[in-house]
């Protein structure tokens, strides 16, 4: 088997992979593993912005984007996470301009900025434009700028290799070990420091915004690894989704003034939020879009409604949404300056993920141990910023600031270890080998991509927008019943060489290992909270869920435990709009 050996080897080439990247590589020998070409990470797909109070715009501080996190999370963000993401967004802002990311600038040069759904003034009196961006490709811009200051620093790139196990023992990691898509067969990376930055996983769900690469590779080998999951439960549903597909339609048409309508061309969002209108906190916009849908006042009375922005004039969407004019017109034949384009929730951000410290360091329990060697950054970790729901562009900007941290506290772990390279758990490599040729010469009755799309479209149904205990237990059934026909599965193509039949059945595997917890946290979170809406528990309970859930996979059943949020400076209050 071939190994590899580095000083610091990250797995996933999206912002916060490439952010860590930049920090170490000055300093020690540093690798990126990416199952993708690194620039098609799907960093790219982020469209409307990135938040940081510069204040270009109008006035605006750090202090009011910690209460608009804060609430935005519905209290379940860890307050001491939420002041470093908004105090560090305004340096980190600036250092991504100087590394040459293209944001749009206003007429001085100066950064332009825009409004979005929860960025208020003001302690959340009134919207203000917080958002930098890069037009309606403002995550293509800050990926392609990482990715070239990192080949300029010397970052060796390992692209098309697909993450399979983390290598760890005794809460001690000495790297991970991959299938090499391209040329075939396992390799060692054997490293000092350990990151995951494999990014989300709402591919479980069939409408979704995701890329088809966002299937949890790293969470599937963590859970693997007998590490917990945390605050699982909790996934975003982007209010405007291309319909059928899901496709992101930036928040930035809403921010630069778009209108939701349903078939009567009413502007719906008056009966869910007055106030804020088509601005309001995302959940909120979701819920109202699939009650139209849900009562019969979709578009024809079908799954969608209405975003509306011809209003707003041919000169003002070819510059600030280019790219969301040409997805409607290819994906959906729709010329949005002329036409409403159709629209429907779409499973868009998990806010739950590996947990770990504020520098990124993974905890392998509820009371702090961390796993030496092993850090995490971006949307699949749980540092938790986001808590219970994600404001919007608060996402590429974890994926930098915390990118960043784990970036540092990797380069100070090394330093400080130097010489240090803990032991390959060679069992793990065996069971790693094992799997591969079981899957290989696997001959059973059962399609792959039949359980993939069973999976998806329970997802929808049972674990989506609306939840109760009678559809996610059903939900949780199904998965078993997944979980059993995968065992049974059969493989066409045998060869080793660009084999999708093989890194499909990988997929599948992480797919089911984490929706199961995904699942079993839905229905063990009996609250309404954030992105997660039980109608058979309409309130939110602070009492007895106002904490973090840590999930395992241990002796074939999930088991739970708890972690209390930290409050700084907010205590829990109603939210109203
Ligand atoms: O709507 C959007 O452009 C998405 C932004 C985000 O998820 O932060």
């Amino acid at each position: 088997m071939r190994e590899h050996r580095h000083d610091v080897v990250v797995v996933g080439a999206g912002i916060a992979g490439l952010y860590a990247a930049l920090m170490t590589s000055d300093y020690m020998d540093t690798a990126v593993v990416s199952k993708v070409f690194p620039t098609r990470s799907h960093s790219g797909a982020a469209q409307g912005g990135c938040a940081a109070a510069l204040g270009n715009e109008e006035e605006d501080s750090w202090e009011w984007h910690f209460y608009d996190t804060v609430r935005g999370s519905d209290y379940l963000g860890d307050q001491d996470a939420q002041e470093i993401l908004v105090r560090e967004a305004i340096p980190v802002m600036y250092e991504m301009e100087h590394l040459g990311v293209p944001f749009s600038r206003r007429s001085d040069w100066r950064l332009a900025q825009r409004r979005f759904g929860g960025h208020l003034k003001d302690f959340g009196k009134a919207p203000v434009m917080r958002a930098c961006c890069a037009a309606d490709r403002t995550g293509h811009a800050q990926l392609h700028t990482l990715y070239e200051q990192c080949v300029k620093r010397g970052v060796r790139f390992y692209n098309e290799l697909f993450v399979v196990d983390l290598l760890v023992k005794d809460r001690i990691c000495s790297g991970m070990v991959a299938w090499d898509i391209i040329n075939g067969g396992l390799v060692v990376f054997h490293a000092r420091a350990t990151m995951f930055a494999t990014g989300g996983y709402a591919r479980a769900w069939k409408v979704t915004s995701n890329s088809h690469s966002n299937t949890g590779d790293g969470l599937g080998a963590v859970i693997r690894a007998g590490l917990p999951l945390q605050d699982m439960e909790f996934v975003q549903f982007h209010p405007t989704g291309l319909f059928p597909s899901g496709i992101l339609i930036t928040e930035g048409a809403r921010g630069e003034g778009g209108h939701l309508k349903n078939k009567d061309g009413r502007r719906f969002m008056e009966k869910y939020a007055k106030d804020k209108m088509e601005l309001a906190p995302r959940d909120i916009v979701s819920r109202g879009i699939q009650t139209e849908i849900d009562e019969g006042r979709g578009i024809d009375g079908k799954g969608y409604v209405h975003l509306d922005i011809t209003h707003l004039g041919a000169d003002a969407i070819l510059e600030r949404l280019p790219q969301i004019r040409e997805m409607a017109l290819k994906f959906a034949n729709v010329e949005c300056i002329k036409e409403p384009i159709p629209i429907l929730p779409t499973a868009h951000y998990a806010m739950g993920g590996i947990p770990c410290t504020v520098w990124g360091l993974v905890l392998s329990d509820t009371k702090g141990t961390p796993v030496e060697g092993f850090y995490v950054a971006g949307e699949c970790a749980c540092v938790s910023v986001h808590g219970a729901n994600r404001l919007g562009c608060n996402s590429t900007l974890e994926c930098a600031v915390y990118g960043r941290r784990a970036g540092m506290a990797m380069r100070k772990w090394t330093l400080e270890n130097e010489g240090c390279w803990p032991d390959i758990p060679g069992e793990t490599v065996e069971r790693a080998e094992e799997d591969i040729q079981q899957l290989l010469e696997a001959s059973g009755k059962e399609n792959v991509a039949d359980i993939r799309n069973t999976l998806q479209e329970s997802m929808v149904i049972n674990c989506g927008v609306f939840r109760n205990e009678t559809k996610i237990k059903k939900q949780l059934d199904m998965v078993h019943e997944l979980q059993q026909r995968f065992e049974n599965i059969g493989i066409t193509y045998r060869g080793t060489k660009f084999n999708t039949d093989l890194t499909d059945a990988l997929e599948l595997r992480n797919l089911l290992q984490f929706s199961e917890l995904i699942v079993a946290g839905a229905l063990e979170r009996k609250e309404c909270r954030g992105s997660h809406y039980r109608v058979d528990y309409p309130f939110r309970d602070d009492k007895n869920w106002h904490k973090h859930t840590f999930a395992w996979k241990k002796d074939g059943t999930v088991v739970f435990d708890y972690k209390p949020v930290v409050i700084t400076k907010y205590q829990p209050e109603e939210r109203k709009y």
